[in-house]
């Protein structure tokens, strides 16, 4: 699967592409990722990509000729990919929407910086606009990692058989793994579940099965109880 990242600071990406899972997907070919700077698109004096906003206020938002001239100069570098938008007004990042990612064979990660983006980009190149939370980051760099890191999981062969991402929270919506434990088996006091070190399999698994259901039932009403007060202290 091949990322290009479109970004005005491509060097964020050094040591996230170089280190662990991500790397070595790199190294044996089943993950391509390139990265390019917006800036070279501009064909102003001073390599300009931002101005003022129409309508004033504060900072500076990034002009619709550079990012649209970037975005359709790299999708014709190999087959088109799909585009998506990182935005905190986009759709937010499930593992679902993970899910409908890895489908594609090639993504363009688009990352914003300042304001954010000249609207005009979004309704001329109609992206994907996905948002990674309901918070604002200073640009789209940390939002794309996500984006990579939660699909290069998805791609065949990328984990090892040890590392498979087929029982992990939310493979299935609102479902969250059952606590883990390794060695030592007593902590300051705090000792491994007895059902762990006994071996019996079927029992371990009954027994995950059961704290998997507990955290999940746990942590959606969790939820429910944040909406119900995001709620009542909205009126
Ligand atoms: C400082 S933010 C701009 C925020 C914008 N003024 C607003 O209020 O929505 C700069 C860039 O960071 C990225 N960004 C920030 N938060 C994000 C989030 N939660 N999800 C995805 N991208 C985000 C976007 O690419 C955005 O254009």
């Amino acid at each position: 699967m091949r990322f290009d990242i479109l970004t005005l600071f491509p060097e964020i990406f050094d040591s996230f592409l170089g280190e662990s899972l991500l790397k070595k997907g790199i190294d044996s070919g089943k993950i391509e990722v390139l990265r390019w700077n917006i800036r070279d698109w501009s064909t102003s004096k001073h390599h300009k990509v931002d101005d003022r906003p129409y309508g004033g206020g504060p900072g500076m938002v990034i002009k619709p000729d550079v990012v649209v001239d970037c975005v359709e100069a790299v999708q014709r570098q190999a087959p088109p990919g799909k585009l998506v938008l990182l935005t905190p007004a986009g759709q937010r990042l499930t593992q679902q929407s993970v899910e409908q990612l890895a489908t594609y064979d090639r993504l363009l990660l688009l990352c914003g910086r300042y304001e954010g983006f000249d609207d005009r980009i979004r309704l001329e190149l109609e992206p994907w606009e996905i948002s990674v939370g309901d918070f604002i980051c200073n640009g789209g760099e940390v939002p794309a990692m996500m984006i990579i890191e939660t699909v290069m999981r998805l791609i065949p062969g990328v984990l090892g058989d040890e590392m498979s991402a087929r029982e992990d929270s939310f493979s299935e919506p609102g479902w969250v793994e059952y606590p883990q434990y390794t060695r030592p088996p007593e902590f300051r006091g705090r000792t491994v579940p007895g059902v762990l070190l006994r071996g019996n399999h079927q029992e371990i698994a009954a027994w995950r099965r059961d704290q998997a259901r507990r955290r999940s039932t746990d942590r959606q009403q969790q939820s429910r109880n944040e909406s119900a007060g995001e709620s009542s202290a909205e009126t």
